[in-house]
């Protein structure tokens, strides 16, 4: 009996130990927060388009995050003192400190930083221009009949203020299919599709207001985020203890140093277990929740503004303004916004630093990934005698089916949500 429970224990120590080797597991957990790739989390807008018998589109709207950019400057200044640990992990585990297994350290310590990410700070990354190229690419594919061959009347294309989404939006075009596109100039100072920007009060009250990030600074103390440092700590072999700044720079090297479109994670992931990367993950959806979601209701207010223009949009084209496509292209805080407007992905219970709840709805890896999209089509169906309308919402290239019966909405419906936010004003900024 003895030598029995011996044996036990024997067994599931080795299979424990096997089975964190990084390199040979054949499913890695890939939802990053905001810095997820956009192929882990997208559809296909060809093979998802919704077809309604009678239907036709008639206008495309979209509101679409820029795709892989490259660190800021004080995340990028972190992120090269982390890499040294890669020299670290290969002596501790020489020495037999830490857990990780030998082809998991070789990975590591054989991997190159590509020099692009420091040198083009903040910049669009080329996975990030195909992120956006793909995009144009399946848009187009998707809604043939109705985007090929648009007059400059007929479309309108802008991107908010910032270089890597300008950038971005070359991509779209070009695999759009028409690098002659017209692309409006952003508005450094204010634009409905980043009003957050122009508003001082929300700028101090909120984004850069720390008590914003008390429930984010709460979880980082519980013993399931110390817990997972811990493992960390345990798995390198590090002798010291991992700071808050530690900790982002070694979740950013693993995810910015994944490749999305070749579908290879970083050896800089065999740090984390899954779970690591899980409790993470839920301290930068707190963060989102917060600083852009419904944990301040001016973040709700701000996201109407962009859909009162969906509506306008779809009003003109009923009644023959049309542009065939519109498209905005902006920042993670707008999407999040945007989907808090409309009532999408909300918890019963706020999101809080005392427990991860790994049902809840709000997920900025879903909501707020890069290249995360937004995407409404207006439909105008007749059966002969009578002509009626219903819009169709997709997100990240998927019908939206929360929002109403499988992401397909009656006009009535629309309206009747959308109408409220029309002449939405900011004047607490
Ligand atoms: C942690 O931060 C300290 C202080 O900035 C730095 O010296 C050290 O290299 C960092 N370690 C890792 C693994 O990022
Ligand atoms: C490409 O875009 C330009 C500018 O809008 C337009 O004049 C031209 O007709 C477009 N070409 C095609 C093939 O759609
Ligand atoms: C930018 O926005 C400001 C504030 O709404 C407006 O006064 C200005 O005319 C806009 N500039 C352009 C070029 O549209
Ligand atoms: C977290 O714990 C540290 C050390 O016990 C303490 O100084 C700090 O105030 C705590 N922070 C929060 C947000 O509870
Ligand atoms: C921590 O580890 C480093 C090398 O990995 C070693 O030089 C240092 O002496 C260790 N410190 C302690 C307190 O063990
Ligand atoms: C945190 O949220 C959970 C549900 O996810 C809830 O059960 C708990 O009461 C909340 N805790 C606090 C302190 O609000
Ligand atoms: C928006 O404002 C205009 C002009 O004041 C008004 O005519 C219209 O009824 C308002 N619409 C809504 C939905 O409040």
């Amino acid at each position: 009996m003895k030598s029995i429970a011996i044996l036990y224990i024997v067994l599931t120590v080795i299979k424990l130990s096997i089975s964190h080797c990084y390199w040979s597991e054949n499913c890695h957990y890939k939802y990053f927060s905001s810095k997820t790739p956009y192929q882990f989390v997208r559809g296909d807008i060809r093979d998802s388009v919704v077809k309604i018998k009678g239907c036709k589109e008639i206008s495309v709207w979209g509101l679409v995050r820029h795709g892989k950019r490259n660190p800021g400057i004080s995340f990028a200044q972190n992120i090269l003192d982390a890499i040294t640990l890669k020299y670290a992990i290969k002596l501790n585990h020489e020495n037999g400190k830490g857990s990780m297994c030998a082809q998991d350290v070789e990975n590591l310590y054989n991997w190159e930083a590509d020099p692009n990410i420091f040198k083009n700070i903040h910049q669009i990354t080329e996975e990030g221009y195909q992120e956006m190229f793909g995009l144009g690419y399946r848009i187009r594919k998707a809604f043939k009949n109705l985007l090929t061959s648009l007059d400059d009347k007929h479309y309108k294309l802008r991107s908010a203020y910032g270089d890597w989404i300008e950038n971005g939006v070359k991509g779209f075009v070009e695999g759009f299919g028409n690098t002659s596109m017209i692309i409006e100039k952003p508005n450094a100072s204010y634009d409905i599709i980043a009003p957050y920007e122009a508003c001082g009060f929300y700028v101090k009250e909120v984004r850069n207001n720390i008590e914003t990030f008390a429930e984010a600074y709460k979880y980082q103390n519980t013993s399931e985020y110390l817990a997972a440092k811990n493992r960390i700590q345990q798995r390198t072999g590090i002798n010291y203890t991992l700071t808050k700044e530690n900790m982002t720079a070694l979740y950013d090297l693993c995810r910015y140093t994944s490749s999305g479109l070749n579908n290879i994670l970083s050896p800089w992931c065999a740090i984390f277990t899954k779970e690591d990367i899980q409790v993470l993950e839920y301290e930068s959806d707190l963060r989102h929740f917060y600083r852009n979601g419904y944990g301040n209701h001016i973040n709700e207010i701000f996201g109407r503004i962009p859909l009162a223009d969906l509506l306008e949009s779809f009003k003109a084209a009923k009644i023959g303004e049309r542009k065939k496509l519109t498209v905005y292209f902006t920042h993670a805080t707008m999407m999040d916004m945007v989907y808090s407007a409309l009532g999408l992905f909300k918890d019963d219970i706020p999101l809080n630093g005392t427990f991860r709840n790994p049902e809840r709805k709000w997920k900025s890896s879903k909501l707020a990934p890069f290249a995360a999209n937004l995407i409404a089509t207006l439909n105008r169906c007749s059966n002969g005698e009578s002509t009626d309308y219903n819009v169709v919402f997709y997100m990240n290239e998927e019908p939206l089916e929360s929002i109403c019966n499988k992401g397909v909405c009656s006009w009535e419906d629309f309206e009747i949500r959308l109408n409220p936010f029309i002449n939405t004003t900011t004047n607490f900024c």
